[in-house]
């Protein structure tokens, strides 16, 4: 096992770790590059001083893990709560880190209220129209990117539009409308489309690919894709199909970013699979530093005290760069190592 850079290798309890030695960190070596590396953030926790210095130590990026989401954003139609997203954007600014939005539309983390009600086509879309308004004003000039819209494309075979509340009460045009309006309500922001399973070669890349470039020729305003990248060793691209994927969508004129990176091990963690997670964020962090349009590499999370892999992969989990006392993983340091590299 590697710990170059670090020095020692410590064993704590099952899992080796790397611990700080020489190297001034991953924050440090992403900036010297350009680079931006960030983390998805609880904003309840800022007020642990382990996490708090962890995420504004080693990373220049934050993402709300939840807290701009539709239903915590807008818990009742037309009265908005940003007090969490507000004390992370505030984090962000006090520690001179960049901040993407996350999300505006999307099937998932929708308030009763909405889903429950009985909405025609006209009243759904003067919602999501409001929604997107009101939301983009109050972190105008503020943030980086927005995700306007996650995941459209359903999670399976043969990958056709994802059931959604949307979809169903304003049909698949609800997706071109979210960026039309998403532009209007902020000129200067960038506009993502971000998306889960396409990150490699295959059907669902291909889906992606599809959407994003009928968005590009109806003259739609998007920018770039998230490619998420919930992933385990055995699922995840090879540098080759990452890249290749990457390129294709930098000849759209679109950039991308690694939005929401895991890499799930069966836990109790083998030394092993810490090693074999290690080489696939090697991976990931090379495709994406190979292609000058691919602009940052977000971690989904801070450490593995944090995560939602457990609760919804049993079995699973130690998945990001930290451990759960924030020492610094096999993954950390391959990370470290290709921002250091040329
Ligand atoms: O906040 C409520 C709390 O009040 C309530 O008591 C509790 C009871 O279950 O639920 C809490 O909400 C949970 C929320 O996370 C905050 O912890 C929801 O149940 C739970 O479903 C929600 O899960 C989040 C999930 O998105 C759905 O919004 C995960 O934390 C979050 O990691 C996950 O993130 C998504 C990305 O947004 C999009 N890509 C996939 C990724 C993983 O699923």
């Amino acid at each position: 096992m590697s710990c170059r850079g670090f020095g020692i290798l410590v064993l704590a309890g099952a899992a080796a770790v790397c611990s700080f030695g020489q190297t001034d960190g991953l924050r440090a070596a992403a900036r010297r590059r350009g680079f931006l590396v960030g983390a998805a953030v609880n904003p309840s926790l800022l007020a642990q001083d382990a996490y708090a210095s962890a995420l504004a130590r080693e990373f220049n990026l934050v993402v709300a893990e939840n807290a701009m989401k539709f239903a915590p954003t807008e818990p009742a139609r037309g009265e908005f709560n940003f007090d969490g997203a507000d004390r992370m954007a505030e984090f962000a600014r006090a520690h001179g880190m960049k901040v993407r939005g996350h999300n505006l539309v999307w099937h998932q983390s929708l308030p009763k209220w909405l889903t429950e009600g009985s909405w025609s086509r006209e009243e759904a879309m003067q919602i999501l129209h409001d929604h997107i308004r009101a939301v983009m004003a109050h972190f105008k000039g503020k943030l980086l990117c927005w995700d306007v819209v996650n995941e459209a494309i359903a999670y399976g075979q043969p990958f056709g539009p994802q059931k959604s509340f949307w979809l169903e009460k304003i049909g698949p045009e609800y997706v071109d409308m979210a960026f039309r309006w998403a532009r209007e309500a902020d000129p200067d922001v960038k506009l993502y489309y971000n998306e889960t399973g396409g990150e490699g070669a295959g059907a669902k890349s291909d889906a992606t690919y599809k959407l994003v470039k009928g968005m590009r020729d109806r003259g739609v305003p998007i920018d770039g894709v998230g490619l998420q990248m919930h992933v385990t060793v055995q699922r995840a691209p090879t540098v080759e199909a990452l890249s290749a994927n990457i390129k294709r969508l930098g000849k759209l004129g679109l950039e991308v970013q690694i939005t929401e990176m895991d890499v799930r091990i069966p836990v109790p963690v083998a030394d092993t699979d810490l090693i074999a997670q290690a080489d696939v964020y090697r991976n990931v962090a090379r495709a994406c530093l190979a292609n000058s349009n691919c602009k940052a590499l977000i971690t989904w999370g801070v450490s593995d005290a944090h995560s939602w892999i457990p609760a919804k992969h049993p079995g699973f989990g130690a998945a990001l760069l930290f451990d759960a006392e924030y020492r610094p993983k096999p993954a950390y340091q391959a990370v470290v190592d290709v921002l250091g590299s040329r």
